[in-house]
């Protein structure tokens, strides 16, 4: 097995045991995109009802040649630090005006699924094959090793997708500490937010009547099974969704429907389900723009432009390290 694979196997048994080992139990969204997680999640983007990829596409389509001027502000050799990359499709629009823009850069997708990052980097040796390409396979907070040595190298970093809607106050205090960590002055990062809005519309993106959003989630269950052995009976499961629009916040659930016990046997880990127990899935947080400029501040950045689709409904919004 690839060493990156092994760190992240152990990565993912000791992080399910801790989080079946808590009240109320939990997973980590993180490991949700093995490789059939990421195809899962490629269905959920191209389903109407999960606006978030098209305001975004919008976003980008529209207003690449202003967004590209922005990020890339002077004509000093960068690299360009996506992370969380999935299968890039957004990000090839930028990358196309960039490329026209004649910057010198390096592409740096980051991502802690070793066959979204396989997949990404082979379509990109046939899309642009004059482009230096250079993954990072493994979870973001660990870029730092691979960034050792070159921190001074300009940067532009990508964050899109409303990745950052998946951590809670704490895992976004720690991130954008480390992404703070990692930039030094001037460097610019460009970092999608899904905006409030109507519940309903929420409601209908990550419970879709198509099954999708359900079959991602018991994916996570399928991928402990086939990775440490478990024994979890997925049809035992049932995906639920909530929105409250207090701290606007999704939260998905999969309840157990009946008393039951689940073993890892790669461990002999063993966890007790009483009927109708819980373990919370996934967090999507949802923002406003007053939001997002206490969170630049407070970590040391400034909020540069906010780009945002025809609806108002998401925004890149760009800052600059002070
Ligand atoms: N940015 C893309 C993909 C979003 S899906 C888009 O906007 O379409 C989220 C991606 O982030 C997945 O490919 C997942 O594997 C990756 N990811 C999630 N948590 C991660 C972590 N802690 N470290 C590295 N990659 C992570
Ligand atoms: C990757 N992330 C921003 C998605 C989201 O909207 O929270 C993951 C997702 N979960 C369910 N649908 C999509």
């Amino acid at each position: 097995m690839p060493v990156e694979s092994s760190i992240i196997t152990t990565a993912l048994q000791n992080d399910a045991v801790m989080g079946l080992s808590c009240d109320p139990k939990y997973l980590l969204s993180k490991y949700f995109y093995d490789s059939r997680g990421s195809d899962l999640f490629r269905e959920i983007m191209q389903m109407p009802e999960y606006y978030l990829t098209g305001c975004e596409l919008e976003i980008f389509r529209n207003q690449k040649k202003i967004i590209t001027e922005a990020l890339v502000n002077n004509t000093e050799r960068f690299d360009l630090v996506e992370l969380g990359s999935g299968d890039g499709l957004k990000t090839r629009i930028l990358l196309e005006e960039i490329i026209k823009s004649g910057a010198e850069f390096r592409y740096v997708p980051v991502d802690i699924s070793s066959e979204a990052n396989r997949e990404l980097v082979d379509s990109l040796a046939v899309n642009f094959p004059d482009l230096p390409v250079d993954p990072f396979t493994g979870d973001f907070f660990r870029l730092t090793e691979k960034l050792n040595g070159s921190v001074s190298q300009k940067k532009v970093i990508l964050f899109l997708g409303s990745n950052i809607g998946n951590f809670n106050d704490h895992e976004t205090n720690d991130f954008l500490t480390f992404l703070a960590d990692i930039c030094s002055t001037g460097d610019r990062v460009l970092i999608g937010f899904d905006l409030k809005k109507s519940p309903g519309v929420i409601m209908d993106a990550y419970n879709d009547s198509h099954g999708h959003t359900a079959r991602f989630n018991l994916n996570h269950l399928e991928r402990l099974n086939r990775e440490l052995e478990a024994d979890f009976q997925i049809d035992k499961f049932e995906h639920h969704t909530t929105y409250n629009p207090l701290g606007g916040e999704v939260r998905s659930y999969l309840v157990s429907t009946d008393q039951q016990e689940v073993t890892f046997k790669c461990s002999g880990d063993r966890f007790r389900f009483s009927k109708w127990e819980p373990i919370l899935m996934e967090r999507s947080r949802k923002f406003d723009l007053s939001k997002i400029k206490t969170l630049a501040n407070d970590h040391g950045f400034n909020v540069i432009r906010s780009f945002t689709d025809s609806k108002g409904w998401f925004v890149d919004s760009l800052w600059e390290k002070q």
